[in-house]
């Protein structure tokens, strides 16, 4: 517990100096630590586990095993860049495994938000699990656990994410960025060279699209959610709001409703737009979208989404509605 504390001699990191200054005295901690031992890390492509892979790469190179479980219910094109970033750009020791089958086969007809939640942590951990076993020489477990992780779950990393420690594998653990605050492990994302866009992604659930597609996931409706987000995504971006919304999405209820298309009667589904402001994100409030862009993403989710005829924008804050839908 002693080194889970912060100590208050400990500067704010707030400038690249400080970063590097950080990185530099990280990496000879961890050589210290695991010599020549590989370590394992699951790295979800998140802020944390981004900035601690890139990290512990220049620490130890491809001592380093990274492992990005694919679990079907990431954001459209989010494992394609972190293998790029991570295998062909920082040469990563990276194990890429698409395991997209085995989740929505779980998934199929389960509908309950915390059965799903379950499902999505629990066969998470038997993935991981089962790559770790496969794996020889390994004696440490890297995590990105942060300093709020620590304060506010007692150590353990953001209680309801995907990813627990598989039981029975005993590991030592490498957490190189468990005394930092959000805002400085960007400062030392940015400082190791990681992309913008990895540095400062909004925060994305654990179970991920898996609690945007309402109810039990059928997989032409996580098709066109997948579809959905990605054209928000980009609107936001090409408009300027991506830096001025703490975080944005969209949702797929399971149901239908009328719409006309090609003269023909459809039965399709809505997608909702959610966009929320929050500094903690226990309370929240929702953004005045400019008109002109709640229109073109409207016009392009009917014109490019298959099934969908319809678009909402949810104007609830929190409370009493919370951010996801489930
Ligand atoms: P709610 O919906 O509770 O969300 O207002 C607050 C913040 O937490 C995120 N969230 C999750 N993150 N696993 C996670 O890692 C989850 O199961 C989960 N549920 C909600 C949500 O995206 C928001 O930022």
């Amino acid at each position: 517990m002693e080194n889970n504390k912060r100590p208050e001699s400990m500067q704010r990191i707030t400038t690249p100096e400080l970063a590097n200054a950080f990185i530099d005295e990280q990496i000879a901690a961890v050589r210290a630590q695991v010599g020549s031992s590989k370590v394992l890390l699951a790295l979800s492509g998140g802020v944390d586990s981004s900035v601690v892979a890139a990290l512990l790469i220049k620490a130890i190179g491809r001592q380093l095993v990274c492992v990005h479980v694919n679990h079907g219910l990431m954001r459209k094109g989010e494992s394609e860049q972190v293998i790029e970033v991570f295998r062909n750009q920082l040469d990563a020791n990276l194990i890429y495994i698409d395991a997209t089958d085995r989740f929505l086969d779980k998934l199929e007809n389960v509908s309950d938000p915390e059965k799903k939640r379950h499902i999505i942590g629990e066969e998470f951990i038997h993935v991981f699990d089962e790559e770790a076993r496969k794996q020889e020489g390994i004696d440490f477990l890297a995590q990105g656990t942060i300093y709020p992780d620590i304060i506010e779950s007692k150590g353990v990393k953001a209680h309801h994410n995907v990813g627990g420690l598989p039981e029975g594998l005993s590991f030592q653990l490498v957490e190189p960025i468990k005394l930092l605050y959000k805002d400085e492990v960007r400062m030392v994302g940015v400082a190791l060279g990681l992309p913008a866009a990895m540095v400062y992604r909004q925060p994305f659930p654990g179970p991920g699209l898996g609690v945007r597609c309402l109810g039990a996931i059928t997989r032409d409706r996580l098709h066109a959610l997948r579809e959905a987000d990605a054209i928000v995504r980009e609107e936001f971006d090409k408009n300027g709001l991506t830096e001025k919304v703490w975080q944005f999405f969209a949702v797929v209820p399971d149901m239908r409703s009328t719409g006309v298309r090609d003269g023909k009667r459809a039965f399709d589904w809505p997608v909702i737009l959610r966009a929320v402001n929050t500094v903690d994100a226990m309370t929240a409030t929702v953004p005045e979208l400019p008109w002109n862009v709640l229109e073109t993403i409207t016009q392009r989710i009917l014109a490019e989404v298959p099934g969908v005829c319809r678009v909402l924008y949810d104007l609830s804050p929190k409370p009493i509605a919370t951010i996801e839908w489930e």
